[in-house]
């Protein structure tokens, strides 16, 4: 069979790279694709991104599923698109990624189903946002309602950097329809975790656990990023954990996007914050939803995945997600994502990457920002790569994982060297 997956991050890398281990699979073509996988054997690179011509490659080719990646092409309604001409696509519709795509929609969404998360007030009127905020006082977070690729939230920890957050996101116009309105929400503190599971429209398939770094620097420092590594399983995440965000956030959101007329199908990304204290009362909230896997969450769990990954898209396809079953590896995998020159800024691209180990069982090497350039592999975005291993402990994952960082040599590249302390331990927060 022929597949189509669409995004070029390093999230599409991974899902594309298990994918195409499938005895099953001829070739997974990537739109647009990155330099990992115009290199890899039975992959190739789509240089198309408009849905109507995705849909006539589909065709043409025979496409037997297409899976989708990142949030914008799910918020510009492309499962929508390729349903209609009847094709097999995984992910959300339209209507349904707005609970990504809208903060303003999730946030009314979790009020309205009883689904835990920070109090909140939208605003479109500054000096209404900001009279709310002085009277709520410091810390607290703002929030543009739409999509702004990572930059769209400000946790704010005195009221001056909230009142300017407010004038940037509702002030001058450079947030376009994402910063027409804003949440105003609660501070949370605690520890958090990403539960990401499956959904066709009635089933549910959880995936393995996980925690990224957002943070640039070591210890949790410096600015936010989209991710600077994350590994699986979470060991924050205890089975007691895991049952009560079944039970309190998982199950009555997929109910309540039913009830509302929004079956819900594709990848669910709850991001939650996890307060102290025993795990039976421990408070459990949602900082946001996702409509699509994490980056870089999903590159450790999909090296963790042992069964063919293609037949358990075709059961969510078919609505048979009660009968999937994943054969989780036990070991602990952990990426460690290596950075351009001045990201999260404008990234310097163009950089000329050295000295990448050949993967191995045990360490795989996933692009995002790189591209081919003839046959030098050169950097072309923020987050450039996710060297990804797997371990016996998190200590050896680390061990593997940062031998082939070592490895990996370009002009001004930025990487962690503590991903997967919390999960060490005594790490946890
Ligand atoms: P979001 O895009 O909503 O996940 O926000 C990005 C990041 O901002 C989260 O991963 C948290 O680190 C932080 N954040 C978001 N909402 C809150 C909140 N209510 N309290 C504390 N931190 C938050
Ligand atoms: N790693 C965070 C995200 O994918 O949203």
């Amino acid at each position: 069979m022929k597949l189509l997956v669409i995004g070029g991050g390093g999230r599409e890398h991974a899902l594309a790279w298990r994918l195409a281990q499938s005895p099953r699979v001829q070739t997974v073509y990537v739109a647009p694709g990155n330099g990992g996988t115009a290199l890899a054997d039975n992959m190739q690179n789509l240089e198309i991104s408009a849905t109507d011509e995705l849909i006539a490659f589909a065709r043409q080719e025979k496409i037997a599923f297409t899976v989708v990646g990142p949030e914008a092409p799910l918020a510009a309604g492309v499962v929508d698109a390729f349903r209609n001409a009847g094709l097999k696509i995984f992910g959300p519709t339209r209507a349904a990624a707005q609970l990504e795509s809208s903060k303003d929609y999730a946030k009314a969404f979790m009020v309205r189903h009883q689904i835990p998360t920070a109090a909140y007030q939208t605003f479109t009127d500054p000096a209404l946002a900001k009279a709310y905020i002085t009277g709520q006082g410091a810390p607290i977070v703002v929030k543009a309602d739409g999509l702004a690729a990572g930059k769209g939230v400000v946790v704010a920890m005195d009221l001056a950097q909230a009142h300017e957050a407010i004038d940037m996101m509702l002030g001058d116009g450079s947030f376009g329809e994402a910063g027409a309105r804003v949440v105003v929400e609660e501070f949370l503190s605690g520890e958090e975790a990403s539960f990401i599971v499956m959904c066709d429209g009635q089933h549910v398939l959880t995936l393995a656990t996980s925690q990224d770094h957002k943070r640039l620097q070591d210890n949790d420092q410096g600015p936010n990023t989209g991710g600077m590594g994350a590994y699986s399983p979470a060991p924050v995440i205890t089975p007691a954990l895991h049952n009560r965000i079944m039970r309190e956030v998982i199950n009555p959101t997929l109910a309540g996007m039913a009830k509302d007329g929004n079956p819900y199908t594709g990848f669910l990304y709850a991001g939650l914050m996890i307060g102290d204290g025993p795990d039976a009362t421990r408070s459990l909230k949602v900082l946001e939803f996702n409509c699509r896997m994490g980056d870089p969450e999903t590159q450790p769990i999909m090296m963790r995945i042992k069964n063919d990954l293609t037949e358990v898209f075709e059961l969510a396809l078919n609505g048979n997600l009660d009968q999937a079953n994943i054969d989780w590896d036990r070991r602990t995998a952990l990426g460690v994502v290596i950075a351009a020159h001045n990201y999260p800024g404008t990234p310097r691209t163009g950089d000329v990457i050295h000295g990448l180990p050949d993967d191995t069982p045990d360490c795989v090497i996933f692009h995002a920002g790189t591209r081919l350039d003839g046959d030098e592999l050169k950097t072309s975005g923020g987050r450039v790569l996710c060297v990804t291993a797997l371990g016996d402990s998190v200590k050896r994952a680390q061990a593997t994982a940062y031998a082939a960082v070592a490895q990996t040599r370009f002009d001004g590249r930025q990487y962690r060297s503590d991903i997967g302390w919390r999960a060490l331990p005594g790490g946890s927060a």
